[in-house]
């Protein structure tokens, strides 16, 4: 298989047939891989001002508008080749050990994750890597999964080819086996998630790698411990110490992911996903801030595909919640499922830090077919409540 192929291999990773055979996409996905596509958005925006500019003064236009537009045309340069010193090439101070995180409860600590998108260049400490591999270890024990099939997390120390982060030096690798199977894709969000809470925790940044990843490079560092006949690379984390060196363009768009949509659009009362749930009302609200919790989790382009339906029971004349059942909104093969099983890594967390008891099974013979908002959904996981 040739790279641009690989590349391109299966995945809910590119839109078109066309798009994917035109000569643009080839050069986007090379500027991509090779480091470069991240300052180009705000190196265009500098050039298209700098020539307005030079034409309103050809054009004799307004002073003020012609210093107005000369000025951001400098200044978006100004920015974009400070990115590219200390970003790209990486000329910059040293910056400080970031602080653990052991002061904040459960739910501010899943709330303090954000997705980095720039790593300073040191590597993590011994003693933060050996932690994060012993959690990455002992979250993929077969007694801890959902499903049947086993899962690793591989760990990686290379600078492989991500997208748009920058820095990366060490990675978790999420392999499944390589026959398609969703509860397995379920099982590597909710694990990997688990992890990613305690780096988290430790003070380490990360930030889940899907479609961004060079699933060929990544091949490539993994060597022998990935082999094509048996596994399947679903993603990547990347994990290090944040910098605060971070190019416009990136910090522009981490704005832009950083909102969620409300909880009345996410968890519901009924298994067809219409009717709100009332999350601050008896039953439910016993469950506090876990709503939350899973409003916050991440998903690939920030698609927030997971829905969740509450299932309850009559008791005497209220009633008592039995189960949570999580859905897909999407027939995305891939992240949708992975997406869902973040969200079970948040539940559950918030359920522990509350001292709610339960477990996540799949009920048999659900359909998956209730849950249709935007395209056919699918049933994922139910999360049981157990007795107290
Ligand atoms: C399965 C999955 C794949 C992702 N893939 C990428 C990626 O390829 N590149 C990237 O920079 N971020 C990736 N992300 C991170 C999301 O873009 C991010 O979670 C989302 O925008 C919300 O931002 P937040 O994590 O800061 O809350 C991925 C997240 C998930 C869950």
């Amino acid at each position: 298989m040739t790279r641009p192929e690989q590349l391109l291999r299966d995945h809910d990773r590119f839109p078109t047939e066309k798009s994917r055979r035109s000569l643009l996409w080839h050069t986007k996905l090379r500027l991509q891989f090779t480091g470069w596509l991240q300052y180009l958005p705000t190196g265009i925006v500098a050039i298209a001002f700098l020539a307005a500019a030079v034409v309103g003064w050809l054009l004799g236009a307004w002073p003020a508008l012609f210093w107005s537009t000369l000025s951001i045309g400098a200044l978006v340069l100004a920015a974009t080749v400070f990115d590219v010193i200390t970003v790209k090439y990486g000329v910059r101070p040293s910056e400080a050990l970031p602080q653990r995180n052991d002061d904040l409860d459960i739910f501010d600590l899943i709330r303090a994750r954000r997705s980095c998108h720039s790593f300073q260049s040191r590597a993590l400490t011994a003693s933060d890597r050996g932690e994060l591999l012993h959690a990455a270890y002992e979250h993929t024990r077969p007694n801890r999964l959902i499903g049947t099939h086993p899962i690793r997390l591989e760990y990686v120390a290379a600078p492989m080819r991500i997208w748009p982060g920058s820095g990366a030096q060490e990675f978790l690798v999420a392999i499944a086996p390589r026959h398609y199977d969703r509860l397995t894709l379920i099982d590597v969000g909710r694990s990997l998630h688990t992890v990613v809470l305690y780096a988290t925790r430790l003070g380490i940044a990360t930030c889940w790698i899907g479609p961004g990843a060079d699933h060929s490079s990544v091949i490539e560092h993994l060597g022998d411990r990935f082999d094509p006949d048996r596994d399947h690379v679903v993603c990547l984390c990347a994990v290090g110490y944040r910098s605060w060196f971070t190019p416009l363009f990136v910090r522009v768009m981490e704005r832009f992911t950083h909102h969620r949509l409300p909880l009345s659009a996410l968890f519901f009362a009924d298994p067809h996903c219409q009717l709100p749930l009332a999350v601050q009302v008896a039953p439910f609200a016993t469950f506090g801030r876990c709503y939350e919790a899973c409003q916050w989790s991440p998903s690939s382009y920030n698609a927030q595909t997971t829905r969740c339906a509450a299932i309850t029971a009559p008791v005497g004349t209220a009633s008592k919640v039995v189960r949570f059942d999580f859905y897909t909104t999407t027939t995305s093969r891939f992240y949708a499922p992975v997406a869902l099983g973040i969200w079970c890594a948040n539940w559950e967390a918030g359920c522990r830090g509350l001292g709610i008891p339960g477990h996540f099974a799949v009920i048999p013979g659900e359909s998956g077919d209730h849950c249709d908002i935007t395209e056919r959904p699918h049933y994922g996981v139910s999360w049981i409540a157990e007795r107290r």
